[in-house]
């Protein structure tokens, strides 16, 4: 993916910190963020949705992700994720692969709110499981 200017990616982190206020967490006390960059450049941000089922709680990259292609938004450059307690919270194994199947070239960022550490996705999921091994079967 094309490299983001300073105010791009810092807008990104910033999108991704303010989200964390709707996080819904109340189980795991554990408030997650994020925004998915568009190639619109819309930000589309995201909270992690838990349940009492704990198996049917949402992370906040899956959710920032549906609410894009739900609204017919389905090209994307990047991902920021911030966590309340932690430094750079990695994404789930769970989302880098929902990710990976609409965005296999997007850059992951990691904030902390004042620093970031960067990743694409291809990096975060090698080997990737995708829709090439569904064919001729
Ligand atoms: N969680 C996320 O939303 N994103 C991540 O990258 C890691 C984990 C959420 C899921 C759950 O609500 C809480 O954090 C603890 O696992």
């Amino acid at each position: 993916m094309d490299e983001l200017n300073q105010d791009t990616i810092a807008k990104l982190n910033k999108t991704a910190k303010e989200a964390v206020k709707y996080a819904q967490a109340k189980y795991s006390h554990f408030k997650v963020g994020a925004a998915l960059l568009a190639d619109s450049g819309e930000i589309f941000p995201g909270t992690n949705v838990e349940s009492s089922s704990y198996s049917l709680t949402l992370c906040a990259e899956r959710v920032a992700l549906v609410k894009a292609l739900s609204e017919g938004t389905t090209r994307f450059k990047a991902i920021s994720i911030f966590a309340e307690k932690l430094d750079f919270c990695p994404p789930c194994g769970a989302c880098r692969q929902l990710l990976y199947d609409y965005a296999p070239d997007i850059d992951v960022y990691l904030t902390n709110g004042s620093e970031y550490k960067k990743y694409s996705l291809k990096e975060l999921l090698p080997h990737a499981f995708d829709e090439s091994q569904l064919k001729n079967i």
